[in-house]
């Protein structure tokens, strides 16, 4: 088995830094599109062949270490009791957003194997074709990130009614995140139950939190998770990544994930000087440097590679997910060359 991945998360010695890419399942490839055109997007999250089918392309196509279940980190909410669409030009939206005490009321713990089976399903499948090429990543989204698609409705640019419930009715809010975070725990445990081999946590929105709140109102609930996880049993690398968070760093750290997720608006050695050697590190080539001709990506590459060379472990990823237009063969290029240039001699 190519554990390489496995290895760079726990810190431990191997034979070149393994890489993978946020979103790698998607739009840029066209074999995506040939299997998503038989479906809408939750449909085919809701199919576990074909689920399965999209996850396994990036790692034939582009030689990538490791594999990212494909669902949505909205997935679960539906099942929490918020009707969700998906629509192809404004992304998702919560038809019945959640905004009042009611609405948080009316929301369940959903039972993963029973309500999320075809999640559990995709997994079950996935570790029989992949059969030990490369590890599966499960994933969930963090409890901040999820509360802002639940009470905005959708995608927000101010995030204005999150933060309002935030300032205005604290205990509201506390109360839609811990509903939130008793539904990822249970969800999580099942995903490695199933067989997800690590899990990675995103908090895609984080970066708009002002220091204070981003410890008062977001990490605590990712403390609570990865705590009741470790505590339940669960042994299985955790990777949590805050997009634009390098100045929550600090912060972070306290969040007890084995792997902190850069995106690239931080040098690597930088933050290497404030998370020491008690973690490894993931990132964190801006998503659109994939666009670079050959040899300055390559020079790029080695920079970032360079600057993790006093990390406790790193594994190679873009600083957010890959987008639509990017053309395939950049990406294969890019993982080549991330193998290549890190090889121990
Ligand atoms: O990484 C992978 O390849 C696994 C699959 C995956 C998807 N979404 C598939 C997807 C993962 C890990 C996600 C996570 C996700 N979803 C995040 C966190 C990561 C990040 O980018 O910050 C967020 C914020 C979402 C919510 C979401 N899903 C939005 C805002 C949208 C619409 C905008 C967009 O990028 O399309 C989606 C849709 C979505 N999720 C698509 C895919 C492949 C595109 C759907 C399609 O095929 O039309």
């Amino acid at each position: 088995m190519n554990d390489t991945f496995l290895k760079a998360c726990r810190g431990e010695e191997v034979e070149y830094t393994p890489v993978w890419l946020m979103r790698q399942a998607g739009r840029y490839l066209p074999e995506y599109h040939a299997v998503r055109n038989k479906f809408t997007f939750l449909e085919l999250c809701k199919t576990p062949e074909a689920a399965a089918e999209v996850t396994i392309q990036p790692v034939d196509i582009l030689g990538v270490d490791a594999a990212i279940l494909f669902s949505d980190i909205l997935v679960p909410l539906e099942k929490m009791g918020a009707p969700l669409e998906f629509y192809e030009k404004r992304g998702p939206v919560f038809l019945e957003p959640v905004r009042d005490r009611a609405a948080v009321e009316r929301l369940v713990i959903p039972d993963p194997e029973q309500d999320l089976g075809y999640v559990m399903d995709t997994i079950r499948i996935l570790r029989r074709e992949l059969s030990g090429r490369v590890p599966l990543i499960g994933f969930s989204g963090a409890p901040f990130t999820l509360a802002t698609y639940l009470v905005e409705g959708g995608s927000s640019k101010n995030y204005f009614l999150t933060k309002k419930m935030m300032y205005t009715d604290p205990e509201l809010y506390a109360a839609l995140l811990d509903k939130i975070t008793d539904c990822t725990i249970a969800y999580l445990k099942a995903q490695v139950e199933a067989g997800a081999q690590a899990l990675q946590i995103f908090d895609s929105w984080a970066g708009v939190l002002a220091p204070c709140d981003f410890g008062e109102f977001a990490i605590t609930y990712v403390q609570r998770i990865i705590r009741e996880l470790k505590e339940g049993g669960v042994t299985v690398p955790i990777i949590y990544f805050a997009n634009n968070g390098a100045t929550l760093l600090p912060q972070s750290m306290t969040s007890g994930a084995d792997v902190i997720g850069l995106d690239w608006r931080i040098n690597i050695d930088d933050a290497v000087k404030i998370v020491g050697r008690k973690v490894s590190l993931q990132g964190n080539l801006d998503p659109i440097a994939l666009m670079l001709p050959p040899d300055k990506m390559e020079k790029r590459i080695q920079n970032i590679l360079d600057q993790a060379k006093g990390a406790r472990g790193h594994i190679f990823n873009l600083g957010h997910g890959i987008v639509p237009e990017i053309p395939p063969a950049q990406a294969k290029f890019f993982v080549e060359t991330v193998h290549r240039l890190s090889r121990r001699k």
